[in-house]
């Protein structure tokens, strides 16, 4: 793919807030045609007034549903003619022990949304981004290297995610179809707001500061950079470099500074 993104066409999930937001902002100044979905009509609107540009073409879609997944994608086609680079960003997380949970569809809500989301988009983009010798992003996380307590859906999800798309790298390696994903650290975002509780309710705070983590802009410059450079993948931030460095090769002592700085956090499930 060359530098240039005039006329190629990106589609990334989940962009009405976030890393997913920053994406489509970043896409956009590059002089890309730009499509996005979410499940809340007002806040694609609100995302179109807000950028007020001809190349944003937005649709509801909820990327646990196949169906919903299939008409976004096509719709895409049908508006910009093909499609150059798709971004799976679409997810949510979770803060509740396994032992604690009240029922499994915290767990299912997660796959569904995060590894499901991720299968579906891909599917139906995958004949237009053969044609383009495009790219599939996934945006993972440090938690699909590493499973994080009170969230082991998300990390499973995250796990499910990656091997997804090792695989799909090699089945497509001699097609010209590039696939990576990039796993940020702590971003701010409403991510922690939205995050299931153990009855599988949001539990609309965060436990974070999240003017002190990595801004969703710079995980999207960084995610940029990596997907114009048709990186494999890429591990944002200092602590996620070094917690899947450790984990790698001193994993019983990672399970215990994992187990202490989750133990740490205030409302920590495991402080019981
Ligand atoms: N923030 C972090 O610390 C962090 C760290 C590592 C990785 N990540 C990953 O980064 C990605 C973006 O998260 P974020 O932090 O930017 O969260 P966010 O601010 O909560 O944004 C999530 C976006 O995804 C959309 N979304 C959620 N569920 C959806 C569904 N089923 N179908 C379609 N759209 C859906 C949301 O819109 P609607 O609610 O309107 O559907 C929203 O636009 C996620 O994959 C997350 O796992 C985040």
């Amino acid at each position: 793919m060359s530098l240039s993104f005039q006329n190629k066409v990106v589609i990334v999930t989940g962009g009405s807030s976030g890393i997913g937001q920053a994406l489509v902002r970043r896409f956009l100044s590059e002089g890309a045609r730009v499509a996005t979905c979410g499940r809340h009509q007002d806040k694609l609107d609100a995302l179109q007034k807000d950028l007020a540009n001809d190349h944003l073409y937005t649709n509801i879609a909820d990327v646990s549903e196949e169906e919903q997944c299939k008409a976004f994608i096509d719709s895409v086609i049908q508006r910009f003619g093909r499609i150059d680079v798709l971004v799976n960003n679409a997810g949510r997380s979770m803060r509740a022990l396994f032992d604690d949970l009240e029922d499994l569809s915290v767990l299912r809500k997660l796959m569904d949304t995060n590894f499901w989301g991720c299968v579906y988009c891909t599917k139906y983009a995958l004949p237009e981004l053969k044609k383009s010798r495009g790219v599939i992003a996934g945006i993972s996380s440090i938690a699909g290297y590493r499973g994080l307590p009170a969230r082991s859906g998300y990390s499973a999800s995250k796990f499910a995610m990656q091997g997804f798309l090792e695989t799909l790298r090699t089945e497509l390696l001699y097609t010209g179809v590039r696939v990576m994903w990039v796993c940020p650290g702590f971003t701010a975002s409403n991510i922690r707001n939205t995050a299931l509780d153990k009855q599988g309710h949001a539990q609309e705070e965060t436990p974070l500061k999240e003017n002190k983590l990595m801004t969703p802009e710079k995980v999207a410059d960084l995610t940029f950079n990596a997907i114009i450079k048709r990186k494999r993948t890429l591990v944002m931030t200092s602590q996620g470099k070094l917690t899947v460095f450790m984990n790698k090769w001193l994993p019983s002592l990672t399970d215990r500074l994992v187990y202490n700085f989750f133990k740490k956090e205030p409302g920590s499930p495991l402080k019981k």
